[in-house]
């Protein structure tokens, strides 16, 4: 306890130190609050590093992105692991993936990664295809012509989250769906509400039926379920493969680890799809550029689209829609709000450019904020405003953003940084463009009238894209081609 209270205080060297008056607390709670205008307001005050005390850790913001660089390039000092390793374990109850206990278990892990890429996203990607138009199919293309109306943040994610699904783990034989994805998907909404908590690992038995409800979700992926379902990708294949050669692994840990994968792999893209729409669809001029697009892209294959026809996107396809992509990314800086983190391994003297350093101690977090640099308006002119082609230029994607007249290296990190960034980039792109174009081609899309603009829901900054403060009402009827 003595511990935990004793006060630290700044070293010679050492970068300015924010502790907060509670002991162990620190700041932590003037950070969740909003943690973007916590960072902005203490930069303002004692510049672009300093340290600040968050439950009981030691956080030292580097808030200039041309100091980027110095930080994601590996360093022997600095471990990129050591605090995922511990977190995420917790939060989705597996044990932690040590070599003690499961030799070898971490490297294979992230060689299953590689599944996510190269001939595995191709076959993810057409998979992703068949499993979205089977779903607009059956739920959405059968309503004839009139307007329904729909809850958008909601509509996104009932499908992506069941697309997503079937595309990773497969389903039952002859290309039925699952019975009970709405509880699931429910079950999964309320374990999502709890992250940000278990992520900051405070013990689930504090969190009313938290433990209930992920046990439920764990269950799902047991053997005896998952052995029954058919068109399973390779990426989660090899992984179950893999946990079978581990006698130290549980069922139940083996189906936790698969639980994980499930978070990951729809915790952040489902709201990345609703910001697109959304911002799609509240810009028209923005909309009719990117249908306008895919439609070109599609006749340069020969194939004119038809309503009662399956479309297919392939992978070439999809990476020949410039403005659609650059729509996507620019969602995708004005919602997420991820932390990049890096743990010092011993005190050592931190160089960040070629004239600054700073002292750091064994065990204090390095943290990059990107959201920072994303609402930067040195970076971005008028931050704040959606411009679906800001990522294109001269008919290719655009890739040199300025700071201080330098051109930055990293720009918009969604996904991390360095050796931890997601693995399932390239597949969360395209799937949010194929939903995209199916969404674009067959309907008419308008919000509804008298609603005030959505905003972002601070609760989850640090851990990924944010969730809308409230959903959105939006109006969709097929188009006439
Ligand atoms: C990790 C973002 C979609 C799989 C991460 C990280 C971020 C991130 C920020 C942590 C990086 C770090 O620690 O520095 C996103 C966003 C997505 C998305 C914004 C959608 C828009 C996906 C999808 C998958 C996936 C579709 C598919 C399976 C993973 C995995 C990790 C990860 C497995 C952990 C990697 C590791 O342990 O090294 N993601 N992600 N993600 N993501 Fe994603």
């Amino acid at each position: 306890l003595l511990c935990l209270l004793r006060r630290r205080n700044r070293r010679h060297g050492e970068p300015p130190l924010i502790r907060g008056v509670i002991p162990y607390i620190g700041k932590a709670l003037q950070f969740g609050k909003d943690a973007h205008r916590f960072l902005e307001d203490h930069r303002k005050k004692y510049g672009d590093i300093f340290t600040v005390h968050i439950a009981g850790r030691y956080m030292t913001f580097i808030m200039d992105p041309l100091m980027y660089p110095s930080i994601i390039k590996q360093g022997r000092q600095l471990d990129f692991h050591e605090f995922s390793n511990k977190v995420a374990p917790f939060t989705f109850g597996y044990p932690p993936v040590i070599n003690g206990k499961f030799p070898g278990l971490k490297e294979q892990i992230k060689r299953s990664f590689n599944l996510l890429q190269g001939d595995g996203l191709k076959s993810l990607t057409e998979s992703m295809m068949g499993n979205l138009i089977l779903l607009f199919r059956q739920d959405h293309l059968r309503e004839g012509g009139s307007w329904k109306s729909s809850s958008m943040f909601e509509f996104c994610f009932t499908i992506m989250f069941e697309a997503t699904f079937l595309t990773l783990y497969g389903g039952p034989p002859a290309g039925c769906r699952h019975s009970g994805m709405g509880p699931l998907r429910e079950d999964f909404l309320k374990f999502d509400s709890m992250f940000p908590l278990l992520i900051a690992q405070i013990p689930i038995w504090l969190l009313g039926r938290t433990k209930a409800i992920r046990k439920k979700l764990i269950n799902y992926f047991l053997l005896h379920r998952m052995s029954r379902w058919s068109n399973t990708s390779q990426f989660i294949k090899l992984r179950a493969e893999l946990f079978e050669q581990y006698d130290t692994l549980s069922d139940v840990d083996k189906a936790a680890h698969h639980f994980a994968i499930l978070w990951a792999s729809v915790g952040n893209t489902a709201p990345a799809t609703f910001w697109a729409t959304y911002y799609l669809v509240s810009h028209p001029e923005a909309l009719e550029a990117v249908h306008q697009e895919i439609h070109s892209v599609l006749r340069l294959s020969d194939m004119e689209f038809s309503s009662d026809r399956d479309i297919t996107m392939s992978r070439d396809q999809l990476e020949k829609l410039l403005y659609l992509e650059s729509a996507i990314n620019e969602s995708l800086r004005l919602s997420s709000a991820s932390t990049n983190i890096r743990v010092a391994q011993e005190d050592f003297s931190l160089r960040l450019d070629t004239e600054r350093s700073v002292s750091v101690r064994k065990g204090d977090i390095i943290a990059l904020y990107p959201q920072s640099m994303h609402l930067d308006p040195e970076i971005y002119e008028e931050p704040q405003t959606f411009r679906f082609d800001r990522y294109v230029q001269d008919g290719k994607e655009k890739t040199d953003f300025y700071k201080g007249g330098q051109k930055l290296k990293y720009y918009l990190m969604p996904f991390g940084s360095g050796s931890t960034m997601c693995p399932g980039r390239f597949f969360a792109l395209n799937e949010i463009k194929q939903f995209l174009c199916l969404l674009l081609l067959y309907f008419d899309l308008e919000l509804e009238e008298g609603q005030s603009r959505a905003t972002l829901d601070p609760s989850r900054a640090g851990l990924g894209v944010l969730l809308p403060a409230t959903d959105v009402r939006f109006r969709y009827r097929l188009r006439k081609v």
